[in-house]
Protein backbone atom coordinates (compact mmCIF):
# COMPACT_ATOMS: atom_id res chain seq x y z
CA UNK A 1 0.00 0.00 0.00
CA UNK A 2 1.24 3.32 -1.05
CA UNK A 3 -0.87 4.94 1.28
CA UNK A 4 -3.30 4.67 4.27
CA UNK A 5 -5.36 6.43 6.26
CA UNK A 6 -5.47 5.99 9.86
CA UNK A 7 -7.95 8.20 12.08
CA UNK A 8 -8.37 11.56 10.21
CA UNK A 9 -5.05 11.54 8.63
CA UNK A 10 -3.37 10.27 5.54
CA UNK A 11 0.17 8.91 4.86
CA UNK A 12 2.15 8.30 2.86
CA UNK A 13 4.72 4.96 2.48
CA UNK A 14 8.44 6.21 4.21
CA UNK A 15 10.56 2.83 4.57
CA UNK A 16 9.80 0.15 2.99
CA UNK A 17 9.70 -3.14 4.95
CA UNK A 18 13.03 -4.17 2.76
CA UNK A 19 15.40 -1.36 4.20
CA UNK A 20 13.97 -1.69 7.83
CA UNK A 21 15.32 -5.37 7.62
CA UNK A 22 18.18 -4.34 6.22
CA UNK A 23 18.43 -1.65 8.74
CA UNK A 24 17.75 -4.42 11.71
CA UNK A 25 20.30 -6.90 10.35
CA UNK A 26 22.91 -4.04 10.14
CA UNK A 27 22.10 -3.27 14.07
CA UNK A 28 22.11 -6.90 15.13
CA UNK A 29 25.64 -7.70 13.19
CA UNK A 30 27.15 -4.38 15.47
CA UNK A 31 25.62 -5.71 18.46
CA UNK A 32 26.97 -9.09 17.50
CA UNK A 33 30.53 -8.03 16.98
CA UNK A 34 30.36 -5.52 19.75
CA UNK A 35 31.92 -7.98 22.55
CA UNK A 36 28.88 -7.22 24.66
CA UNK A 37 28.52 -10.33 27.24
CA UNK A 38 25.73 -12.11 28.54
CA UNK A 39 23.66 -8.73 27.61
CA UNK A 40 20.25 -8.08 29.05
CA UNK A 41 17.99 -5.86 26.29
CA UNK A 42 15.34 -3.53 27.34
CA UNK A 43 12.75 -2.97 25.19
CA UNK A 44 10.54 0.10 25.48
CA UNK A 45 6.82 -1.08 24.77
CA UNK A 46 4.62 -0.50 23.17
CA UNK A 47 6.24 0.99 20.06
CA UNK A 48 9.82 -1.04 20.27
CA UNK A 49 7.28 -4.84 20.20
CA UNK A 50 8.10 -5.40 16.25
CA UNK A 51 11.85 -4.18 16.27
CA UNK A 52 12.46 -6.44 19.72
CA UNK A 53 11.32 -9.24 17.70
CA UNK A 54 13.00 -9.18 14.84
CA UNK A 55 16.60 -8.11 16.26
CA UNK A 56 16.62 -10.22 18.50
CA UNK A 57 16.03 -13.53 16.43
CA UNK A 58 19.31 -12.23 14.77
CA UNK A 59 21.38 -11.75 17.83
CA UNK A 60 24.05 -14.10 18.46
CA UNK A 61 25.40 -13.08 21.72
CA UNK A 62 25.47 -16.27 24.07
CA UNK A 63 22.85 -16.39 26.97
CA UNK A 64 21.20 -12.61 25.80
CA UNK A 65 18.01 -12.07 27.91
CA UNK A 66 15.19 -9.72 27.16
CA UNK A 67 12.95 -7.64 29.09
CA UNK A 68 10.36 -4.71 28.70
CA UNK A 69 9.20 -1.53 30.07
CA UNK A 70 6.41 0.23 29.42
CA UNK A 71 6.36 4.02 28.81
CA UNK A 72 4.02 6.64 27.21
CA UNK A 73 4.58 10.04 26.33
CA UNK A 74 2.87 10.48 23.02
CA UNK A 75 -0.38 12.04 22.80
CA UNK A 76 -1.69 12.02 18.97
CA UNK A 77 1.04 13.55 16.76
CA UNK A 78 3.28 15.34 19.35
CA UNK A 79 4.93 14.35 22.75
CA UNK A 80 3.16 15.66 25.77
CA UNK A 81 6.39 16.68 27.13
CA UNK A 82 5.82 14.09 30.26
CA UNK A 83 6.16 10.10 30.45
CA UNK A 84 4.86 8.04 31.99
CA UNK A 85 6.09 4.84 33.42
CA UNK A 86 3.53 2.24 32.82
CA UNK A 87 4.78 -1.15 33.66
CA UNK A 88 8.54 -0.38 35.10
CA UNK A 89 11.92 -2.80 35.78
CA UNK A 90 11.12 -6.19 38.01
CA UNK A 91 14.09 -7.82 38.00
CA UNK A 92 17.48 -7.32 39.51
CA UNK A 93 19.89 -5.73 36.98
CA UNK A 94 23.15 -5.11 39.13
CA UNK A 95 26.11 -6.29 37.23
CA UNK A 96 24.14 -6.27 34.02
CA UNK A 97 25.36 -5.25 30.60
CA UNK A 98 22.14 -3.80 29.42
CA UNK A 99 20.85 -2.96 25.63
CA UNK A 100 17.99 -0.77 25.53
CA UNK A 101 15.94 -1.30 22.37
CA UNK A 102 13.61 1.69 21.14
CA UNK A 103 11.92 2.61 18.41
CA UNK A 104 12.29 5.92 17.78
CA UNK A 105 14.27 8.66 19.81
CA UNK A 106 12.34 12.07 19.63
CA UNK A 107 12.82 14.92 21.78
CA UNK A 108 14.94 12.05 24.27
CA UNK A 109 12.48 12.54 26.98
CA UNK A 110 11.72 9.22 27.10
CA UNK A 111 15.40 8.22 26.99
CA UNK A 112 16.06 10.60 30.12
CA UNK A 113 13.15 8.68 31.94
CA UNK A 114 14.76 5.10 30.74
CA UNK A 115 18.36 6.21 32.15
CA UNK A 116 16.77 7.44 35.14
CA UNK A 117 15.01 3.94 36.08
CA UNK A 118 18.00 2.29 35.49
CA UNK A 119 20.26 4.92 37.80
CA UNK A 120 21.24 3.53 40.93
CA UNK A 121 20.88 -0.04 40.22
CA UNK A 122 24.39 -0.87 39.83
CA UNK A 123 24.49 -1.62 36.41
CA UNK A 124 28.12 -2.70 34.84
CA UNK A 125 27.36 -1.21 31.11
CA UNK A 126 24.48 0.66 29.33
CA UNK A 127 23.99 1.00 25.44
CA UNK A 128 21.08 2.54 23.92
CA UNK A 129 19.86 1.14 20.24
CA UNK A 130 17.45 2.84 18.52
CA UNK A 131 15.61 1.97 14.90
CA UNK A 132 14.74 6.04 14.31
CA UNK A 133 16.21 9.24 15.55
CA UNK A 134 15.03 12.53 14.57
CA UNK A 135 18.35 14.20 15.08
CA UNK A 136 16.95 17.40 15.03
CA UNK A 137 14.46 16.97 17.95
CA UNK A 138 16.46 15.30 19.79
CA UNK A 139 18.29 17.48 22.48
CA UNK A 140 19.65 15.68 25.24
CA UNK A 141 23.38 14.48 25.87
CA UNK A 142 22.73 11.16 26.37
CA UNK A 143 24.41 9.46 24.10
CA UNK A 144 22.75 7.31 21.57
CA UNK A 145 25.53 3.80 20.73
CA UNK A 146 23.20 2.81 17.80
CA UNK A 147 21.08 4.35 15.25
CA UNK A 148 18.82 2.53 12.45
CA UNK A 149 18.62 5.51 10.55
CA UNK A 150 17.94 9.19 11.38
CA UNK A 151 14.88 11.08 9.69
CA UNK A 152 13.90 14.16 9.41
CA UNK A 153 11.25 15.47 12.39
CA UNK A 154 8.09 14.17 10.25
CA UNK A 155 5.56 11.98 12.37
CA UNK A 156 5.66 8.41 11.13
CA UNK A 157 3.46 5.24 11.71
CA UNK A 158 3.85 1.04 11.12
CA UNK A 159 6.06 -1.40 12.27
CA UNK A 160 5.27 -0.77 16.14
CA UNK A 161 4.81 3.14 16.15
CA UNK A 162 1.40 4.27 16.54
CA UNK A 163 -1.27 7.04 15.38
CA UNK A 164 -3.30 7.28 18.48
CA UNK A 165 -2.83 3.66 19.16
CA UNK A 166 -3.59 2.39 15.36
CA UNK A 167 -1.06 1.47 12.47
CA UNK A 168 1.81 -0.70 14.61
CA UNK A 169 0.81 -3.53 12.57
CA UNK A 170 1.46 -2.11 8.89
CA UNK A 171 5.01 -3.73 7.95
CA UNK A 172 6.11 -0.65 6.29
CA UNK A 173 6.72 2.72 7.94
CA UNK A 174 4.82 5.57 6.86
CA UNK A 175 5.10 9.56 7.16
CA UNK A 176 2.00 11.86 7.32
CA UNK A 177 1.35 13.12 4.38
CA UNK A 178 1.50 16.92 3.85
CA UNK A 179 -1.63 19.13 3.21
CA UNK A 180 -2.32 19.65 -0.29
CA UNK A 181 -3.82 23.36 -0.22
CA UNK A 182 -6.57 24.19 -2.28
CA UNK A 183 -6.98 27.55 -3.58
P1 LIG B 1 10.60 11.25 22.90
O1 LIG B 1 10.37 10.98 24.37
O2 LIG B 1 10.11 12.61 22.49
O3 LIG B 1 12.03 10.99 22.48
O4 LIG B 1 9.67 10.28 22.08
C1 LIG B 1 9.90 8.96 22.11
C2 LIG B 1 8.64 8.12 22.02
O5 LIG B 1 7.54 8.82 21.45
C3 LIG B 1 8.95 6.98 21.11
O6 LIG B 1 9.40 5.87 21.84
C4 LIG B 1 7.63 6.72 20.42
O7 LIG B 1 6.88 5.80 21.16
C5 LIG B 1 6.95 8.08 20.41
N1 LIG B 1 7.17 8.76 19.12
C6 LIG B 1 8.09 9.71 18.82
N2 LIG B 1 8.01 10.11 17.55
C7 LIG B 1 7.01 9.38 16.99
C8 LIG B 1 6.43 9.33 15.67
O8 LIG B 1 6.83 10.02 14.71
N3 LIG B 1 5.42 8.44 15.51
C9 LIG B 1 4.94 7.64 16.51
N4 LIG B 1 5.46 7.65 17.75
C10 LIG B 1 6.47 8.53 17.99
MG1 LIG C 1 8.60 4.12 22.10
Amino acid sequence: MQQVKLHDKTFEIYIPETEISAIVHSLATAINNSGVQKPLFIAVMNGAFLFAADIMRQITVANAEISFIKLSSYQGLESSGEVNELIGISEDISGRNIIVLEDIIDTGNTLVKITDLLKNKNIQSLKIVTLLCKNEAYDKDIPIDLIGKNIPNDFVVGYGLDYDEIGRNLPHIYKLKKEEKQC
